[in-house]
């Protein structure tokens, strides 16, 4: 019996930062911990940092009330607005924005001060563009499909700048870059996805592809996860979505030779780690 465990599986540079920073913080700093919204998007880390101490605030208004103790800003980034805000309110800050996010934070405040139209490629409710459109300034428009683009007016001499939301996907991306090129002359376009998600795709593609069952781990609110299992079962039709060990029904993978794993940007890696353990005993 051999297990294959997908190198990509779990939380990706940003996310295993972010949720290290406020471990981190947790054991070195005294006072009241909070993050600005879910550090991240599963039910058992959460639920652990509360144990913690650690609260969540999940507004501004709830965020405007604090007087005291350490705010931390996942991985999605922020507006400007925001951190003025708490740098004013002088509360102790910790940024643990992804710097390929903070990157495009200083790419769209930069060009939006040269005077440039920014265009931003990315889904208009996520926080993670709410936060670069508010590092853009006033001129600043998101993007999300064809349609806003022919909304959008482009004036007459504007440069354009285009940046993407880091989970984007990349051809729908270059699609609406090239409706963009005809609509106006004076076009950089800044590549800002990042690979991350990319990458877990075509390693859990590739090991389904060669195994006799894959178990996907995330939580089911995941919605890259199910992205993931959606992949994985394409390749490999004896494919399991499981939240914990406790869901895997091993007597359901039958007789099998090979196990693939891997897991969403969310799965802790204790929790691979558990699955991981656990198949190989059985088998
Ligand atoms: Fe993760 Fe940062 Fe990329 S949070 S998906 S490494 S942009």
């Amino acid at each position: 019996m051999k297990v294959v465990r997908a190198k990509t599986a779990g939380f990706c540079f940003g996310v295993k930062r972010a949720v290290d920073t406020v471990y981190e913080q947790v054991d070195s700093f005294d006072g009241p911990i909070f993050t600005y919204g879910p550090i991240i998007h599963n039910e058992e880390v959460v639920k652990d940092l509360e144990q913690k101490g650690v609260t969540v605030i999940r507004t501004e208004e709830e965020l405007n009330s604090i007087t005291e103790g350490t705010v931390i800003i996942r991985s999605h980034g922020v507006e400007k607005r925001i951190c003025d805000m708490l740098e004013m309110k002088g509360i102790r800050v910790v940024d643990a924005t992804c710097p390929f996010v903070k990157k495009i934070h200083n790419i769209v405040q930069q060009e939006s001060a040269e005077g440039k139209l920014i265009l931003i490629i990315g889904d208009p409710s996520h926080p993670e563009v709410q936060g670069i459109r508010g590092w853009a300034g006033e001129n600043a428009r998101v993007i999300q499909n064809a349609d806003d683009i022919e909304n959008t007016d482009f004036g007459k001499k504007n440069e354009i700048c285009v940046v993407s939301q880091t989970t984007f996907n990349y051809n729908k991306f270059k699609d609406l870059v090239e409706i963009i090129k005809k609509k106006s002359y004076d076009v950089s376009v800044l590549n800002t996805i990042c690979n991350a998600t990319k990458e877990r795709q075509t390693e859990a593609e590739s090991i389904a592809k060669s195994v006799d069952a894959m178990i996907v781990i995330g939580d089911k609110h995941s919605s890259n996860t199910q992205k993931l299992f959606e992949i994985c079962r394409e390749a490999c039709n004896n494919t399991y979505y499981i939240q914990t060990l406790d869901d895997l029904d091993l007597n359901q993978l039958g007789s099998v030779e090979t196990v693939g794993i891997t897991a969403g940007a969310s799965t802790p890696n204790n929790i691979i780690e558990e699955v991981q353990n656990n198949v190989r005993i059985i088998f």
